[in-house]
C-alpha cells in the first residue's frame, strides 16, 4: 500500500529548499507527496521564528493535529527547523503537544532518516537537536517542487549578529560550500531543464570569505558563463558587503537578473547603528546610486522594520525619506518583534504596539504607492516572463519578469517552464496582467 507525506513549510527560502531536502528523504523511505494532511502517513513541520507570528501560528498548526493524531495514532508527525533549535524549544514543544514523535532542529536535518526508522520501533519521541559544527555537510538529495525555478544553497548560518535577529542562534555560524560543488550542481540543474538558478544565503556577499575558495562575484560569473538560456539570481545580499565589483558582473551577464534584494531595515542612522547593520543610510543611498550608474534599469528590492526599540518619530520620517528616494520596487514592511537571546530583546524603550502599528500602516501605504506607480509604467510594454505556474481560481498562467514582477496571462497550451513575451494591458499593485505575442 501506498505511504503518503505531506510538508507544512514556514519562514524563508531556505526553508522552502529545506523541505525540498526532507521530500528527498522521505521519498528515499518510499512515501509518496499528498497535498491533504488527512491522508498522510507522516506529516513534518519545517518551522521558522524570525517574528512571533511565524512562531505562534506553527504552534497553533501544530496543536490543530491532536485530533487527526488521536484518530489515527500510526501517523508519525515530526517538527523540524529554526523554531525547534532555539535553546529550549524542543522541550516546551514536547511539554506541550506529546504526540508529536519526532523533534529536530536545522543542523541535522540530515539524520531525519534514522529517526523515522527509530519511531518506527519504539514508542518514546525521537528528540534531538544538536548544535552547529562549523562543517558543510555533503548535501542531501532534493526533490525539487518549484521547477523552473531551482534553489542552491551557497552558504549556510550568519556572523553578522543584527541585534534584532535569531538567525545567527539558529543557523549557526556562516559556512560556504565549495565552489566546485555548487558549479556542478549548477550545471546539472541546467542539463535537467532549470530555467531559473536561485542562489541562496543569508548574506551571499560574504561568500567563501576566509576561505582559499573564490569571491561571491567570481561564482556568479562562473555560473552566469554556463551554457544555455536560463536566468540567475540570488539572495540575500548584505548592503556593507556589496560591491562596485559584484555590481559590474550583474551589469555585464545578460543571465544574472537586473534585481537586487538590498534589506535596509532603517533610514535612520541611530537605529542601524543600534541594530549592528554596520553601514549608514548615506552609505546605502551610495550602494544604491553605483548600482544604477552601471544598470540604470536595475530593480532594487528591500526589508525594512519598524519598532525597533527606541525608534522615535524622526526615526521613523527618516525611513519614510529613505524609501522615497530609492524609490524601491517592492519592500517587505515587518513590526520589530522581540526574540528571546538577542542584544534588541535586552534594549530599553521598547516601543508599544499601538505606536509600531500606526507606522507600519504609513510605511506600507507609501511602498504600495510606490509599487503600484512602478507596475502602471509597464502598460503597453512587451516584457519576457519565465512562465512558472498556473492559478486554477484566475484560470491564467504566472510568471515574473527578470525585475521580478508577477505577471498573469492566458494560454491556450501549457507554457510552463517556457519564456514568452506578453503585452501588458494592465497593472494592480503588484501584479501586472497581459497577453502573450
Ligand atoms: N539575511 C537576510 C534576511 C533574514 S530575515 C538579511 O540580512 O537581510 C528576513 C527579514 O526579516 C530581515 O531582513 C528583517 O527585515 C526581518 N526580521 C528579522 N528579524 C526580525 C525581527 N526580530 N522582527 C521583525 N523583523 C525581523
Ligand atoms: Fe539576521 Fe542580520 Fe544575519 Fe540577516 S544578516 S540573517 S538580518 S543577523
Ligand atoms: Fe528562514 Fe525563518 Fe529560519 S526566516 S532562516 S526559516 S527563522
Amino acid at each position: 500500500m501506498d505511504k503518503f507525506y505531506h510538508i507544512v513549510t514556514y519562514g524563508c527560502q531556505m526553508n522552502v529548499h529545506e523541505s525540498e531536502k526532507i521530500a528527498g528523504i522521505l521519498s528515499e523511505l518510499g512515501y509518496k507527496s499528498s497535498d491533504s494532511m488527512e491522508k498522510a502517513d507522516i506529516v513534518v513541520f519545517n518551522t521558522c521564528c524570525i517574528r512571533e507570528n511565524a512562531e505562534n501560528h506553527a504552534f497553533g498548526n501544530i496543536g490543530m493535529l491532536k485530533k487527526l493524531k488521536a484518530a489515527r495514532r500510526d501517523m508519525i508527525i515530526a517538527v523540524g527547523g529554526c523554531l525547534t533549535q532555539q535553546l529550549g524549544k524542543a522541550g516546551d514543544l514536547h511539554d506541550k503537544f506529546p504526540y508529536v514523535d519526532i523533534i529536530f532542529g536545522t543542523h541535522n536535518l540530515g539524520k531525519l532518516k534514522d529517526y523515522i526508522l527509530k519511531k518506527q520501533s519504539q514508542k518514546k519521541a525521537v528528540i534531538e537537536v544538536v548544535d552547529d559544527d562549523g562543517k558543510v555537510y555533503q548535501e542531501t538529495k532534493s526533490l525539487r517542487t518549484s521547477y523552473p525555478n531551482a534553489w542552491i544553497n551557497i552558504t549556510y548560518g550568519c556572523n553578522n549578529f543584527c541585534t534584532y535577529c535569531i538567525v545567527p542562534y539558529v543557523r549557526g555560524r556562516e559556512r560556504s560550500r565549495r565552489s566546485a560543488d555548487i558549479i556542478a550542481e549548477a550545471k546539472e540543474l541546467i542539463a535537467l531543464g532549470y530555467k531559473e538558478i536561485t542562489l541562496l544565503g543569508q548574506n551571499v556577499n560574504s561568500y567563501a570569505n576566509g576561505t582559499e575558495d573564490i569571491s561571491f562575484p567570481e561564482l556568479l560569473q562562473k555560473i552566469a558563463e554556463i551554457d544555455g538560456k536560463f536566468r540567475l539570481r540570488f539572495m540575500t545580499s548584505h548592503p556593507k558587503d556589496f560591491s562596485e565589483e559584484l555590481v559590474k558582473v550583474i551589469a555585464d551577464n545578460p543571465k544574472i537578473c537586473k534585481c537586487v534584494h538590498l534589506p535596509v531595515q532603517s533610514g535612520s542612522d541611530k537605529i542601524l547603528r543600534a541594530m549592528n547593520r554596520r553601514y549608514t543610510s548615506a552609505d546605502y543611498v551610495e550602494k544604491v546610486a553605483t548600482l544604477k550608474e552601471y544598470i540604470p534599469n536595475c530593480a532594487i528590492t528591500t526589508d525594512l522594520i519598524v519598532g525597533f526599540p527606541g525608534e522615535t518619530d524622526d526615526d521613523f520620517k527618516a525611513t519614510l525619506n529613505l524609501v522615497n528616494k530609492v524609490g524601491f520596487s517592492s519592500a517587505f514592511s515587518f513590526v520589530y518583534s522581540k526574540r528571546d537571546g538577542t542584544v534588541a530583546a535586552k534594549m530599553e524603550n521598547q516601543i508599544p504596539a499601538e505606536v509600531s502599528k500606526q507606522r507600519i500602516m504609513e510605511l506600507i501605504s507609501l511602498v504600495n504607492s510606490n509599487t503600484r506607480e512602478q507596475s502602471e509604467k509597464y502598460i503597453g510594454k512587451t516584457v519576457e516572463i519565465l512562465c512558472e505556474d498556473y492559478d486554477k481560481k484566475r484560470g491564467a498562467y504566472l510568471g515574473r519578469d527578470e525585475f521580478g514582477r508577477m505577471a498573469y496571462f492566458k494560454s491556450d497550451k501549457d507554457v510552463i517552464g517556457e519564456f514568452v513575451n506578453v503585452l501588458i494591458d494592465g497593472a494592480n499593485g503588484i501584479s501586472l496582467f497581459g497577453k502573450i505575442v
